[in-house]
């Protein structure tokens, strides 16, 4: 593969030609933070919060999805990187359910980590916040759309990992959700519980029903075939 030199933060880098700005920075060491980016899964720039300053782009750039070329000059820790990916993220806060001291993702969500170390405390936008709906029909896996943050990496795992593509993006614009198609409860759509969404979203958009949840969906409704899994290691601790 053809190599390119470009400069990252004053360094000299020389990586493949189908790198991209992301990759050519992890290579030399240099951390860029991302939310929305999986690696050959989810790679669509739209969360915004890897963004670097080029010498020479109008704009700032996602480095996420910007392929590297020869000559190219990049800074990734300036003082316009870091305001404005704090404004990114506090926007991206100022829609999402902050009840982390009661979601299952706290100390363990990319949002909280990242809002951690870019040292937010307040959100300065309070602003009308969608419509978050909570699907929790299924026996295995629960939708809180007020946790969502867009980012597709749930749509992606689902259709081009798992080849099911049950998960995808409804509605338009400000009440944009993703969910199964028509509206529909994950328990009605053709899902295979395989549980790789959970794995791949960032936040607490999507858990695992819990085994007393599962009790009360079979308590509920005496028809319904609840199998409670255990693991074994953690209740054996
Ligand atoms: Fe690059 Fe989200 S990580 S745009």
């Amino acid at each position: 593969m053809e190599k390119v030199t470009l400069t990252i933060n004053g360094n000299q880098v020389q990586v493949p030609s189908n790198y991209t700005v992301l990759e050519a920075a992890k290579e030399a060491g240099i951390d860029i933070p991302t939310l929305c980016y999986l690696k050959d899964i989810n790679e669509v720039g739209a969360c915004r919060v890897c963004l670097v300053e080029v010498e020479g782009a109008r704009s700032l750039q996602a480095s996420c999805v910007l392929p590297v070329s020869e000559g190219m000059v990049v800074r990734t820790n300036t003082k316009k990187v870091r305001e404005t990916v704090k404004n990114v993220v506090e926007l991206i806060l100022a829609n999402h359910n902050r009840e982390c001291l009661t979601c299952f993702r706290n100390k363990n969500c990319e949002l909280q980590t990242l809002t951690e170390e870019l040292g937010i405390e307040d959100i300065p936008y309070q602003g009308e916040k969608r419509p978050g709906t909570v699907d929790d029909k299924s026996h295995s896996i629960v939708r809180d759309a007020s946790k969502c943050i867009l980012c597709g990496r749930c749509v992606n795992v689902c259709k081009n990992v798992q080849g099911i593509g049950i998960l995808d993006f409804t509605n338009r614009g400000f009440y944009t959700e993703v969910a199964p198609a028509f509206d529909v409860s994950m328990a009605d759509a053709p899902c295979i519980y395989c549980g790789q969404c959970i794995v791949a979203c960032p936040v607490g958009a999507l858990r695992e029903k819990t085994d007393i949840e599962r009790i009360w969906d079979a308590i509920d409704n005496p028809d319904v075939h609840v199998i409670v899994q255990t693991a074994p290691a953690v209740r054996a601790a």
